[in-house]
């Protein structure tokens, strides 16, 4: 879907300043500051149409949340709908995810959403992928005290990778599923991704922190 040129996508995103930001990624901003006052933030990398935030965000009026997508003609999509339906506590953010940790303020998110990210299956791309030790190792840093990353993938390999990745990152994983939607949770916002490709197979889903704790005794879910 990124591909496809969207010729009026830099115009519209220039024309909404108060709902979209488009970083380069040098300049000097803190997206924390973005809001009115400091609340708990959540964010999504990768976040496509936006589909997903924008469902967490209306439900969760008493806390922030920001969906960074790397693409104008994906983002766009999400900003028609946040034009359609406003929302105070939703930031749009273009940008690609390298480069967030000089827009955040230090252990100031509560959430890292991590919603089918690109798997990049080839060696030579692994730096790209979402999980790769890099991006934990700044995920760490962002992450509040407590704070979670949330992972959901369709791709079996890249799902048994962030597991390896994650452990060696020294995370704790607090859910982990093999088959999310035959778990009977009533908290799952779908997101566009696995509305169309949940029905192929089973989606996977990562909880995990940098907290201290026992694997063994935290796990639950059907792992
Ligand atoms: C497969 S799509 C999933 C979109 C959405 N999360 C969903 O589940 O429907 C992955 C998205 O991640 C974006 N993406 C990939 N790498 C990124 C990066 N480094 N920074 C920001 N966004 C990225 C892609 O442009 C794409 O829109």
């Amino acid at each position: 879907m990124r591909l496809r040129n969207v010729p009026h996508a830099k115009k519209l995103i220039v024309r909404h300043p108060d709902k979209i930001v488009s970083l380069g990624g040098d300049e000097d901003i803190l997206l924390n500051e973005r809001f009115p006052k400091e609340r708990p933030l959540e964010v999504e990398i990768g976040a496509g149409k936006g589909r997903f935030i924008h469902t967490l965000a209306k439900g969760n009026p008493t806390c922030d949340h920001i969906a960074v997508e790397k693409y104008d003609s994906v983002i766009i999509r999400a900003l028609e709908r946040v034009i359609d339906d406003p929302l105070p506590n939703l930031l749009l953010v273009r940008a690609d995810a390298e480069h967030l940790d000089r827009f955040f303020r230090p252990r100031s998110l509560r959430r890292i959403y991590l919603n089918f990210s690109d798997p990049w299956p080839k060696k030579r791309h692994e730096k790209r992928r979402l999980t790769h030790p890099d991006f934990l190792a700044m995920y760490k840093e962002l992450l509040e005290p407590g704070g979670r990353i949330e992972f959901k993938t369709d791709n079996r390999k890249f799902f048994e990778y962030s597991l390896k990745t994650m452990n060696r990152a020294g995370m704790r994983f607090l859910f982990l599923s093999l088959d999310l939607h035959s778990e009977e949770l009533s908290d799952n916002i779908m997101t566009e991704f696995e509305e169309r490709y949940g029905k192929n197979g089973p989606i996977y889903k990562i909880t995990a922190s940098f907290e201290e704790g026992h694997n063994e005794e935290t796990v639950q879910g059907t792992a």
